[in-house]
């Protein structure tokens, strides 16, 4: 279908009516790694570099460049005007593209896409010697805000993850992201194998001695399809997993960082831009290799996902057709869509947030909310769509409530 008749088709009417469009975020995924983890299930595919470097190949990073482009121009009629609030350059692992290639990167997204001032722009880093020597050229290549996956500081806790860096090199990366950005992020990982209460605390330590702005910590989840789902690891049971979660909460809080979703802690002006409007159920749009879009039109919402191999994606892109698959929300789906996400969020959403952003009445979710305050699971304020801490306790009880009859 060309252009003009793909977008008559998106505008036309339909059940929903948003009164507004929400923020627009930008996400591009690059997909490769030094190392498959063995709990990953992301899109990431094994770098393996005969030279033994920890650079993408230069043709290859040019090459997945062009791609982007030509993705990013093929989508931009489905998003024309709309300003980008952020972007995130997440991965596999970005850093290891070269910083002069992020910094085309930024410059193709600009060139193409007006940003709003002081546009978030994040990159997602691995720690590693060859990694650290970049950052000060991802600053100056765009990138405002670093993340950094560290997962853990202890080196057999490492060793068992699967992951090519070891303790000193989680701390080298930090210390330096600490000096280069004005604010940064640390991704931690809990609930790892054979892990006690104590290690944990030791990790807690030694990321809160960098005090960092913004912290996430991931429970592990043993995902299908990785090699931990075939050689399951011995995990701390749910009541060690449950003291491991208050221990952070206390000990993050005590650094002044607070709990504003279920794994993402910060202090004040740091909680980070792009996946707060994921959560809020703003718009992204996601290029690369199997990146997820969410665009919502005056009367339906639209999901796109690329294709997922890095070689097909590339051929797909410059042909025009990055998309290989997309779908419309059903009416019916969306309250639970919006609830998987905003309920998330310690404070949850305004009410007005959700008829704005779905485009459907009140009545839509009368019921669940009625519920869902009857079972204590849901703040009493009328104006508010938000767990109490009981529901923040038993969340996916409490999102189902939302879920079509
Ligand atoms: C997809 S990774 C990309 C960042 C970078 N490649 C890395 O691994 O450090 C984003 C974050 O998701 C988290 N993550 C990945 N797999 C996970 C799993 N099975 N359980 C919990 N968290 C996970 C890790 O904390 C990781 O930093
Ligand atoms: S480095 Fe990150 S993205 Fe890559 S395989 Fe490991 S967890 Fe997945």
């Amino acid at each position: 279908m060309s252009h003009p008749d793909r977008l008559v088709e998106l505008m036309r009417p339909g059940t929903l009516s948003l009164p507004a469009l929400p923020p627009l975020s930008l996400y591009v995924h690059l997909p490769w790694c030094l190392r498959k983890c063995p709990y990953c299930d992301f899109n990431s595919h094994e770098w393996r570099s005969d030279a033994g470097g920890a650079s993408l190949p230069v043709d290859t990073a040019r090459a997945y460049l062009a791609a982007l482009r030509a993705d990013l121009e093929a989508a931009l009629p489905l998003i024309w005007g709309r300003p980008v609030v952020s972007i995130f350059i997440g991965g596999g692992t970005p850093s290891l593209f070269a910083p002069e290639q992020i910094a085309e990167l930024i410059s193709d997204i600009r060139a193409r896409l007006p940003l709003e001032a002081g546009c978030e722009i994040t990159l997602e880093a691995n720690p590693g010697t060859f990694e650290k020597d970049r950052f000060r050229g991802f600053r100056e290549a765009g990138v405002t805000r670093l993340s950094i996956g560290v997962q853990s500081f202890d080196d057999a806790k490492l060793k068992r993850l699967g992951r090519v860096h070891d303790g000193a090199q989680s701390r080298a990366a930090v210390a330096e992201a600490a000096e280069v950005f004005e604010t940064f992020n640390i991704d931690l990982m809990y609930a790892l194998p054979d892990q006690t209460l104590g290690e944990l605390d030791q990790d807690l330590s030694q990321a809160l001695a960098f005090r960092p702005p913004h912290l996430s910590v991931y429970h592990l989840t043993i995902e299908p399809n990785t090699r931990f789902a075939v050689e399951p690891p011995p995990v701390p049971d749910a009541d060690l997993a449950s003291d491991m979660l208050d221990l952070i909460t206390a000990r993050t809080g005590a650094m002044g960082l607070e709990r504003y979703e279920v794994s993402a802690y910060a202090r004040a002006g740091h909680r980070c831009t792009h996946n707060l409007n994921y959560w809020q159920f703003g718009d992204y749009l996601g290029i690369g290799a199997g990146a997820h879009s969410k665009l919502s039109f005056p009367h339906r919402v639209l999901r796109q996902v690329r294709w997922r191999e890095p070689a097909a994606y590339q051929r797909e892109a410059l042909a025009g057709r990055a998309v290989s698959n997309e779908h419309e929300v059903k009416r019916a789906e969306l309250p639970f869509e919006f609830m998987l996400n905003a309920l998330r969020l310690k404070d949850g959403v305004a009410l007005q947030q959700y008829l704005e952003r779905t485009g459907l009445p009140p009545s839509s979710i009368a019921r669940a909310m009625a519920q869902g305050r009857e079972k204590g699971l849901l703040r009493a304020d009328p104006a508010r769509i938000a767990a109490t801490e009981r529901g923040f306790d038993f969340l996916s009880d409490l999102q189902e409530l939302f879920l079509a009859a």
